[in-house]
């Protein structure tokens, strides 16, 4: 029998690593292609305990060129496709937002035209799994949570290219009947996250005495999962959820800004050895971002109940595994920290001190 072929994207990414290392060591019946142009983010360190397996493959190719998505298509004859990757961080999308329209929407519908020239109308056990986001309901302000119903209302550049991807997803199942799934999820968090984003910047920051720039009042309200609960998550929608449906993703976990930094602060000191309330004398609240969203609450009763997922980490343990993770490789950090980070870091964050 031929194994079945899983295309996933991004794999070299903050959650596609941990779902590539899922799928790699759960399915050895499975061949695993990760698909990965190495962007600043992505990272083969994140998966090189599993680079070496026999089901594992890496092909370095970038989605906005449709012509090697074709071929690889002819050459592999992919079976399934998990879409991550994609320009992820809110604040480069508000500096460059042409690069989040190629990669994310360009790029999405190019791997979208490779799999339905490849697939030809013939879709038995087929799959197109799009991984999105919750950012693309917009923000919340009067209470409530994002259902899968909620109506899209994406404020960031960011947020808008994922919404118009996920769009073309949905439009190519309509139009083509190409089997599609998407899920929608909440803030991430866990190891392997490059150090743009909130809580590996603060960890870093913090083990360095640096500032720690909160937005605005650090009144925003984000839902937190653990990556490896995503990546099962992922798992489980892959493998039951109905075609055409999409799932929202989330642990019931709000935190505000700020509360969640001091939780952090506190953590800190414990495994720094440091006086308690040391840390927290490092946070400096500076300009708040352009349109900056509000609250994300995502009410994840669909994934609970239809496919009988639930998160298995509670938060005090996951940010305390994840803090452990980056205090215990700081090689990593060092590196992708190093260079252009330094300089993306600077232009940033200079002068912006309220
Ligand atoms: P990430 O930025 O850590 O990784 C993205 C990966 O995609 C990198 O390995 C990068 O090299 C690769 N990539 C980028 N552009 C590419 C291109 N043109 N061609 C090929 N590869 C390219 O992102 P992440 O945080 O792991 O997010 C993964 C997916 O999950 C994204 O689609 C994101 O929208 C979604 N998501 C993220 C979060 C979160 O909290 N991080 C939450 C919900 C959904
Ligand atoms: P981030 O990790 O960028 O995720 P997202 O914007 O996709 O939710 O930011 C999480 C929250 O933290 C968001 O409300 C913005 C805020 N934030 C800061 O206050 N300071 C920072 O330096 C960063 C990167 C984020």
């Amino acid at each position: 029998m031929t194994k079945k072929k899983i295309l996933i994207t991004g794999g070299a990414g903050f959650i596609g690593s941990h779902v590539i290392r899922l799928f790699v060591k759960k399915y050895s019946d499975y061949e695993i292609y990760n698909l990965d142009n190495l962007t600043y983010a992505g990272n083969l360190k994140n998966i090189s305990d599993i680079e070496n397996a026999s089901n594992y493959h890496f092909l370095k190719i970038d989605l906005v060129d449709a012509i090697a998505l074709n071929a690889i298509f002819d050459e592999h004859k992919f079976d399934s496709v998990i879409h991550l990757a994609a320009e992820s961080h809110v604040d480069r999308s508000i500096t460059n937002p042409l690069d989040f329209v190629m990669t994310n929407v360009v790029g999405t519908v190019n791997l979208l035209n490779a799999a339905k020239n490849c697939w030809k109308g013939n879709f038995e056990n087929k799959l197109f799994y799009h991984v999105s986001t919750d950012e693309v309901y917009g923000s919340l302000h009067d209470g409530g949570f994002f259902l899968e119903t909620t109506p899209y209302d994406p404020q960031s550049p960011y947020s808008a290219s994922k919404a118009s991807s996920d769009h073309f997803v949905r439009a190519y199942h309509n139009t083509y009947k190409i089997p599609i799934v998407i899920s929608n999820c909440s803030n991430n968090y866990g190891p392997n996250q490059f150090p743009e984003k909130l809580i590996p910047l603060f960890i870093n920051n913090i083990r360095n005495n640096k500032p720690l720039p909160v937005y605005g009042k650090g009144e925003n309200v984000r839902d937190w999962l653990y990556v490896i609960d995503h990546a099962r998550a992922i798992d489980d929608v892959f493998h039951k959820g109905k075609i055409g449906e999409t799932y929202n993703i989330g642990g019931f976990n709000e935190w505000k800004n700020i509360d969640l930094i001091k939780v952090i602060c506190k953590v800190m000191d414990k495994k720094l050895g440091r006086e308690m309330g040391e840390s927290e004398k490092l946070i400096s609240y500076v300009i708040d971002r352009a349109g900056h969203d509000l609250r994300y609450a995502i009410d994840a009763n669909k994934i609970m109940n239809e496919l009988g997922w639930q998160p298995s980490l509670q938060f005090e343990e996951g940010i305390e595994k994840t803090i452990d993770w980056y205090l215990n490789n700081q090689d990593w950090m060092d590196e992708v920290t190093s260079g252009n980070y330094q300089k993306y870091y600077e232009k940033m964050y200079s002068n912006n001190a309220e």
